[in-house]
């Protein structure tokens, strides 16, 4: 680990972050922080601008104004990517190439790998994080032949196999059936055990649940809400439970955020 990074320091901070996308402000000045060893989950309606934060952090939206900064150092002069395992949303992995599982999840090494060479300790982690998410015995397939859901904890897998400090996942759990969210929430557990922290963009807590510190809740590219996840959704949901607990009637408009 980075001595500059020491326990409960940001390794995500992002200050008064302002974004445009196609002329439109989608980022209207957050501030986001993710501590060391902290899951942090980002929550919104669609098109709140989620998957834009995630986006600054790693480079592919540039900001307009603010900071970002990757453990303690502006992002522009970050140049560590090992350290950082991402899970984009939705997408498929290997452009247009049908590679296979294992092809896929090596990518992940390949910031480890010295000119592009996987040694025995790469071909090891892949092993590993195939059989984390349940997919070694799918390892010489091509990608092309799994369903939305495997390709998913392939991607997933991709991300475990750099065993990075820092882990990004945008809505990692979307398309995939629930034994197999249940899968996942027990490799993120044990990522976070071994000192990971965790940035989650999701739409419902689910099984994630009980791992989530904190949550950051965005509306329209503004934060709505940064404290407690809103457990409130769910139970809260249901018919008769309308009542507003005195902690966390300030989280109502998360709710309506969270459902909307
Ligand atoms: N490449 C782009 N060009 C123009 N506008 C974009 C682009 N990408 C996103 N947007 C717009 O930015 C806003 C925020 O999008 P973003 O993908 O960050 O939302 P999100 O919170 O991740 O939503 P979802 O829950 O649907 O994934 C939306 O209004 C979207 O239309
Ligand atoms: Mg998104």
């Amino acid at each position: 680990m980075d001595a500059s990074v020491k326990a409960g320091e940001p390794v995500i901070a992002l200050r008064s972050v302002t974004a445009e996308l196609g002329s439109r402000p989608v980022l209207r000045g957050i501030d986001l922080t993710v501590r060391r060893g902290e899951v942090v989950a980002l929550l919104g309606a669609n098109g709140s601008g989620k998957s834009t934060a995630v986006r600054t952090v790693i480079g592919q939206v540039p900001v307009s104004g603010g900071e970002v900064e990757i453990f303690g150092t502006p992002r522009r002069r970050f140049r560590d990517w090992a350290r950082v395992g991402y899970v984009p949303q939705r997408t498929t992995a290997a452009g247009g190439v049908p590679a296979t599982v294992t092809e896929v999840v090596s990518s992940g090494r390949l910031s480890r790998a010295r000119f592009g060479l996987l040694r025995k300790a790469d071909r090891e982690a892949v092993r590993r994080a195939l059989d984390l998410v349940g997919m070694a015995d799918r390892a010489k397939d091509s990608v092309d032949a799994l369903s939305g859901g495997q390709h998913q904890r392939v991607l997933i897998a991709r991300a475990l196999a750099s065993e990075p400090e820092l882990l990004i996942m945008d809505e990692p759990m979307a398309g995939v059936d629930l034994a197999s969210q249940e899968i996942l929430a027990k490799t993120l557990r044990a990522q976070v055990e071994a000192g990971a922290s965790v940035l989650l963009v999701l739409h419902e807590l689910g099984p994630l649940e009980p791992l989530i510190d904190r949550a950051v809740v965005l509306r329209d590219g503004c934060v709505l809400h940064d404290g407690p996840p809103p457990e409130a959704v769910g139970q809260h949901a249901l018919p008769g439970h309308d009542h507003v607990h005195p902690h966390t009637s300030d989280l109502t408009p998360v709710r309506t955020g969270l459902l909307s």
